[in-house]
């Protein structure tokens, strides 16, 4: 398997404040890699470098291979034009915690922004869109806006929103932390459906069972560390170190 995703010596501060330390991590192609830890610990500042929403101030990412956010000329790390950061970042779907979908949007019309914005014709963004909502389970519900839908029912849209330039891997931070109880199966099922198709996933989450039956690699963050990493029956249900068990703990 292949690396889809590379952060090397990933390090982030906000003032005095190290919230990235010196962080290593990989995601592999076709597979779910899922990030848990403590709030605060920095999960979703990782996430977010991985699509240069944050930049770092040492380290670097890589996806497909190719440097995230900036080049590199003569030894040292250039920025890249916004017009490239945004070219790099239409091929990783982001999911957020709010789902964000534009509320003057109707379902359809989030999810054949991007395309359109990038030049696909509309007949053809209708019709991808038209199959990501069937994918989902809201085939019917393309005339509708986001006023109008559960949230469960919300961030399956912004599921498909994130699937709609067929991204190279998607990004979730916590997608079923904004919802009722009774709302998470629906959307944890939509990622599973799309882990068992191979997408390539990165997925915060507290979702401890979700992540013990679903993800191929399971990273257990804290204080901006990676403290360990493996597969889910090693970090979630045999872990090494004393802090994941504590954190572990506390879910259940
Ligand atoms: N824009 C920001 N300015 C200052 N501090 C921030 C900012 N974003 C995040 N932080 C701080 O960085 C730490 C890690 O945040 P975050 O990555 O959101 O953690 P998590 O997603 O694991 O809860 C927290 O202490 C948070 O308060
Ligand atoms: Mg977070």
């Amino acid at each position: 398997m292949t690396a889809a995703v590379v952060v090397r010596g990933a390090v982030k501060s906000y003032g005095a404040h190290r919230v990235l330390d010196e962080v290593d991590f990989i995601a592999r192609a076709g597979e779910v890699t899922a990030i848990v830890g403590p709030s605060g610990s920095g999960k979703s500042t990782l996430l977010r470098a991985i699509n240069y929403l944050e930049p770092l101030d040492s380290g670097y990412v890589t996806v497909q291979g190719e440097l995230i956010g900036v080049r590199l000329h003569r030894g040292r790390l250039h920025q890249l034009s916004e017009r490239a950061i945004l070219r790099q970042r239409s091929r990783i779907g982001f999911v957020f915690q709010n789902f964000n979908l534009f509320p003057h949007l109707s379902v359809l019309e989030n999810v054949i922004e991007a395309p359109i914005t990038k030049g696909v014709p509309k007949p053809q963004a209708v019709a991808r869109a038209q199959e990501l909502l069937v994918k989902v389970g809201l085939k019917d519900k393309a005339g509708a806006y986001p006023r109008q839908l559960s949230g469960g029912q919300q961030q399956r849209v912004a599921i498909a929103r994130a699937l709609a330039l067929e991204p190279d891997l998607v990004l979730f931070d916590e997608p079923t932390s904004a919802l009722d109880p009774e709302l998470v199966g629906e959307v944890l099922t939509v990622l599973r459906d799309l882990a068992a198709a191979g997408t390539t996933m990165v997925v915060v989450t507290h979702e401890i069972g979700f992540a013990r039956d679903v993800a191929d690699h399971v990273v257990f963050l804290d204080a901006g560390r990676i403290v360990e990493q493996g597969p889910p029956r090693q970090v979630l249900l045999a872990p090494e170190h004393a802090r994941t068990r504590e954190f572990l703990g506390k879910l259940v």
